[in-house]
């Protein structure tokens, strides 16, 4: 079985996710596209290199990122640093002719995405974007549904993202909150995640109304560049540095098919830890999904009897998408780690197919103009459209 060969740059918390998918897919889906070979490791920290090489399962490691886009022995790159160096690395992989795995958001600016997906496309490489929600199984399920018209034509819905590790004020000003780092706050880190869903649902966005707000103006400083999400607590002895990205966002949006809804993402909301949902109506039915209750699509459709007509749970199983590959009866729990194996699959699939995979680099672009709409938005007050993609 051919073997492909990984060089993971970048190792935080995506990279331990990254890891576990590289081993699991094959064990997952089999007969495999490819067996995921670790062979690299980099990180700027050479102790992180070091310790996460062992702890990983990786060949070996360094602290220059150039040594895997250089390696000709390398066919994928992945991409797990913070926002800010994600287009030059790209970049030089797609020169380099490497394959691409890249977490979100894909850039931190517009212009840095449409440069990355630019250089894909001329060097032909494969790309995807790491918004692993989308491929959570009842969220394969709802496009399903979507697809064959049970829910009819989609009228109107609405998402969220909230979570509350950041909800303190003195938990730490991470890379997070620093826009040369991450390009937006609440909007890119989970906003997005949102965006991607409900583009993949429902269609391309055509225009935006949208508030933002930054509630902690500063925050106490932190050594060193990995994030603690809200794992250390704050400590107000320690001298703070401004906060320059929103801490929440909320935005309405017009479709181009003309579906109408609403977004929201903050990670200030105590209470919540990873509430992402959506809820769409459509003429003929209504679909609600909570990740954290990732197993389970609630339903209603129009044409059951008036009688027993409401939400209902169907629980993800071998009968839906990607089910016969993962786990032989419904609801033994699908996790993160399901869908980061089920992204790496695809991407790998892709590879196999010599084709794209979504979402890719042109998907993460779109996701980008979507995002600078937003922004400009919130200064205006105006509805905005979103621009197009410059091919
Ligand atoms: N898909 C998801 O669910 C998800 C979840 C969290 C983060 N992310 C995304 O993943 C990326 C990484 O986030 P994270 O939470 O793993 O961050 P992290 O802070 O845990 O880890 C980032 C690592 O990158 C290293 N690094 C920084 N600059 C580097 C460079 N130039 N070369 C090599 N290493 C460098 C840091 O030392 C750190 O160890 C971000 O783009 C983030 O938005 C995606």
């Amino acid at each position: 079985m051919k073997k492909m060969n990984i060089g993971l740059i970048g190792a935080g918390f995506m990279a331990k996710a990254h890891s576990v998918a590289y081993a699991g897919m094959p064990m997952f889906f089999w007969p495999a596209p490819a067996i995921p070979v670790k062979k690299m490791i980099v990180d700027i920290n050479e102790e992180t290199a070091k310790d996460s090489a062992a702890k990983l399962a990786f060949e070996s490691y360094s602290t220059d990122w150039h040594k895997i886009v250089e390696d000709p022995d390398i066919d994928v790159v992945d991409i797990c640093t913070p926002n800010n160096v994600h287009a030059e690395i790209a970049i030089a992989a797609a020169n380099a002719g490497k394959h691409i795995l890249c977490e979100k958001p894909l850039a931190l600016t517009t212009l840095q995405a449409k440069e990355m997906y630019l250089a894909a496309k001329e060097n032909n490489v494969t790309t995807m974007v790491a918004f692993n929600y989308r491929r959570t199984p009842a969220v394969q399920l709802a496009k399903k549904y979507i697809k064959e018209g049970a829910i009819g034509r989609i009228l109107d819905f609405r998402g969220t993202y909230l979570q509350d590790w950041s909800a303190d004020p003195d938990s730490p000003l991470s890379w997070r909150f620093q826009k040369d780092v991450c390009g937006t706050g609440a909007l890119g880190d989970i906003g997005t995640h949102v965006v991607d869903m409900l583009r993949f649902l429902v269609g391309e966005f055509d225009s935006v109304n949208a508030r933002t707000a930054t509630y902690i103006p500063e925050r106490p400083v932190q050594s060193g560049l990995a994030d603690s999400l809200g794992n250390s607590k704050g400590d107000s002895s320690i001298p703070k540095e401004p906060v320059d990205v929103d801490d929440q966002c909320c935005f309405m949006v017009q479709c181009k098919n003309g579906a109408f809804g609403t977004i929201e993402a903050t990670r200030n909301a105590w209470g919540r830890n990873n509430f992402i949902t959506f809820e769409i109506h459509g003429t003929e039915g209504s679909l609600f999904f909570n990740y954290e209750r990732r197993d389970e699509l609630q339903v209603c459709f129009a044409k059951d009897g008036d009688d027993r007509r409401g939400f209902r749970t169907v629980y993800t199983g071998p009968a839906h998408p990607y089910g016969n590959a993962l786990w032989p009866i419904p609801a033994l729990g699908i996790g993160y780690t399901e869908t980061k194996i089920i992204e790496t699959y695809d991407f790998f699939q892709a590879i196999a197919e010599g084709r794209q995979p979504e979402p890719n680099f042109r998907d993460g672009y779109a996701i980008e103009l979507i995002s600078d709409a937003v922004i400009e938005s919130a200064k205006t007050h105006q509805w905005t459209t979103v621009k197009e993609i410059e091919e």
